[in-house]
């Protein structure tokens, strides 16, 4: 992944950059700070985790079965939801609730440019089109005061998302979907546990999208997902469209895919579920830190969290016209940072059939120029901070 393996890659490449001989700047690499440190976080709960990875590998029950009941029940419940239906990734999430909700060919989505791929992607494949909607820069989420004049008769659902851990202005957007009869699924593949007015992300629209990639505040050990919704036929449409529309055993009532969480992915995100309000709120702290540090400095600009939402910072993403130096100034001196995202979807190559061109989202476009993220995980320090903070400021002085 550009968005997510860049990560990991971009781990690779700081460290080579460590021990390189520095061209670009005088000062020595005092500290080094990725972007995200899934060891040390692995390393505080593996005796946690390989006891129940040794459970379900002893019971030799590799598909469903009771931790991923446990695991559906505990996520749908932390999100306030009656229903919560294990997929193989958030992209398989939104794509099995586009096909629950009968979302196809013939169909809008109405949707935000400024997201990642799978977004979109998800729509495309669904085989509706997605119809984009510029965001609020100072959120960096859909501005759903321009979602009305994009609706058509074509229109069916809209998918906000909430970027970065922090939750789209959800009332608004819902009422424009209650006085058109449209569902809302919301992208919550960034926002497992943030609120908006006091209510859990995933839960205010017709159904929620979760993904369990590595680098989301609740990672598991590979790929997974959740569908969470508060609709009973609903939840169990989407519980047999995951399972290839099987429904009893080797009888089709719809064409579903193999969209299955392993019951290995559903025990280790069992346990890490228990962490995760804690280290959502480590994340918290450390924006709160970025942000006292960082308030002077008129060169960048830190994110704002509506005072309608709790944030859980997934990405802490600041934005600078002098981007692209200041992310090189970082690399030399040991700081991770990553781009979400470059290019804005209505300009990516494979979305070229929906007619869009550059100019059409400029604040999107404008985010895609200036946007950097810093590292935010629990397990940074108040001095890593303070050096990432510190290098910031040198840049700019
Ligand atoms: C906003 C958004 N939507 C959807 C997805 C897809 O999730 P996954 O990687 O689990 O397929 C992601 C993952 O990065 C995401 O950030």
């Amino acid at each position: 992944m550009v968005h997510h393996w860049g990560q990991m890659a971009g781990r690779r490449q700081e460290s080579q950059c460590v021990n390189m001989p520095d061209k670009t700047v005088a000062s020595p690499v005092t500290m080094k700070v990725p972007l995200l440190d899934l060891k040390s976080q692995y390393a505080a709960l593996r005796g946690e985790i390989l006891p129940a990875l040794e459970a379900v590998l002893e019971s030799q029950q590799l598909i469903g079965g009771p931790a991923v009941a446990r695991l559906e029940a505990a996520v749908a419940a932390y999100c306030g939801c009656a229903y919560g239906v294990g997929v193989s990734s958030g992209t398989d999430a939104l794509l099995c609730a586009l096909m629950g909700l009968d979302i196809g060919p013939g169909a809008e989505v109405i949707t935000t440019p400024y997201t990642f791929f799978a977004t979109a992607g998800s729509i495309m494949r669904a085989g509706a089109r997605p119809v984009f909607v510029d965001i609020d820069l100072a959120t960096f989420n859909i501005d759903p005061d321009r979602i009305s004049a994009a609706v058509t008769s074509r229109t069916r659902a809209i998918m906000p998302v909430h970027l970065f851990g922090q939750m789209a202005e959800m009332d608004p957007i819902m009422a424009v979907a209650d006085r058109h009869g449209l569902a809302v699924i919301e992208d919550a593949a960034q926002s497992i546990g943030a609120r908006y007015k006091g209510r859990p992300s995933g839960s205010i629209g017709t159904v929620g999208a979760l993904s369990f990639f590595p680098t989301k505040n609740l990672g598991g050990a590979g790929d997974g997902g959740m569908m969470v919704t508060a609709n009973a036929s609903l939840a169990h449409r989407l519980a047999i469209l995951r399972n290839h529309g099987m429904e009893p055993k080797y009888h089709y009532q719809w064409i579903g895919g193999n969209f299955r969480l392993d019951t290995l992915q559903a025990a280790y995100l069992l346990v890490k579920l228990q962490h995760l309000d804690e280290w959502s709120a480590r994340r918290r702290a450390n924006g709160d830190l970025y942000r006292q540090r960082l308030a002077g400095c008129d060169e960048i600009i830190c994110p704002h969290i509506s005072p309608a939402n709790q944030t859980i910072f997934n990405q802490f993403v600041i934005r600078s016209p002098q981007r692209d130096g200041l992310k090189a100034h970082l690399a030399a001196h040991g700081i991770g940072t990553e781009i979400y995202y470059p290019l804005s979807l209505h300009e990516q190559p494979c979305f070229k059939s929906l007619g869009y061109r550059r100019g059409d989202f400029p604040n999107s476009e404008l985010a895609a120029a200036q946007a950097l993220a810093l590292p935010i995980y629990p397990e940074l320090s108040a001095q890593q901070i303070h050096y990432v903070a510190d290098t910031i400021l040198a840049f700019f002085s």
